[in-house]
């Protein structure tokens, strides 16, 4: 009997729709837990570093949220060292013989943006690069696409239109209000809709691009904000309405960040995830980000840094 019953369930999931649009992503799979703790236990045997950061050359750094958006960055330092200050993971080393620091920035805008300010007043970098994975806004977008942002905004720095109460939400109807950073020219705080990639890096990505063709690169537009978005609905707005190519939770509060301190900055992302088109989520993609940022940092040293 327990047997019938069980093939009758079996016969029925099978047969059940998939729902194919649904990520089915947990808290779990966001933080790509079930990845961190080998990483983690690398990480523990950086060597901690001995003193203050000192250095003749303004180092780049490269940012990733997760450990899995970080560890080939860090296997690839030379004579690594590591920092942490308010617990945020920062590694010095060399690449290509450039100094090169990569930040664990951890997950969302507030970390992001502090790890960022900490690592700018610390290591005073000559250029951010924040990647990592995203997933995608645009149905012509695959998995283990790379996004190049062109530029970023805060898909979660609106005002809503006014709608009264029991008048139900639409989330459609609303304007981007910015997010506010410094101005050298009127030195003052100032409401940003978007922020432009730095044009050298930008320029360099696509060098890269163009000549390595394993990678399928395109330019686009990254949203940001603390969250993860399976409305379609809501997906098509932004993607419409702000030309969104994908949604991450980081390149945004990094943008502001540099422009506060007149950093170069530019944010690259490879899409783990594309709910407008596929059903899964592959964090294992951050691979293609940081090697693909590999090859942006060495042009950037060899074309830019050192002419
Ligand atoms: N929505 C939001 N963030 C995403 N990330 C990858 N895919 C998505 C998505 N669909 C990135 C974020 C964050 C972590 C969950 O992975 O930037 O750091």
């Amino acid at each position: 009997m327990k047997k019938f019953f069980a093939l009758l369930l079996t016969i029925f999931f099978l047969a059940a729709p998939v729902h194919a649009q649904d990520l089915g992503v947990g808290l779990e799979d966001i933080s790509a837990e079930k990845y961190n703790a080998a990483i983690e236990k690398f990480f523990n045997t950086l060597p901690a570093a001995k003193g203050e950061y000192k250095s003749n050359l303004r180092p780049i750094l490269i940012e990733g949220a997760m450990n899995t958006e970080t560890e080939i960055l860090i296997r690839a330092l030379k004579n690594p060292a590591a920092f942490r200050e308010l617990n945020y993971l920062f590694v010095a080393g060399t690449y290509k013989n450039y100094p090169v620091v990569v930040v664990r920035t951890e997950i969302g805008v507030a970390n992001a943006a502090a790890a960022t300010a900490l690592a700018i007043k610390k290591f005073n970098p000559v250029a951010v690069i924040n990647q990592g994975t995203a997933g995608g806004h645009d149905p012509a977008l695959k998995i283990g696409d790379i996004i190049v942002g062109a530029h970023s905004f805060d898909h979660t720095a609106f005002r809503s239109a006014y709608s009264a109460a029991g008048a139900g939400i639409d989330l459609t109807k609303q304007e981007n209000i910015g997010t506010y950073a410094y101005d050298e020219a009127t030195k003052k705080f100032q409401a940003y809709e978007k922020f432009f990639a730095d044009t050298e890096l930008f320029n360099m990505a696509f060098k890269v691009a163009n000549t390595h063709k394993n990678f399928n690169v395109v330019s686009g537009v990254i949203s940001t904000g603390n969250t993860w978005l399976e409305c379609i609905d809501y997906i098509n707005f932004l993607n419409k309405k702000y030309g969104s190519s994908c949604e991450e939770m980081e390149t945004n509060a990094v943008a502001q960040i540099c422009q506060n301190s007149g950093v170069p900055f530019i944010g690259i992302r490879v899409l783990s995830d594309n709910v407008t088109n596929d059903n899964r989520y592959l964090p294992e993609t951050a691979k293609v980000s940081q090697d693909f940022v590999l090859l942006v940092v060495e042009n950037y040293i060899y074309d830019i840094l050192r002419r």
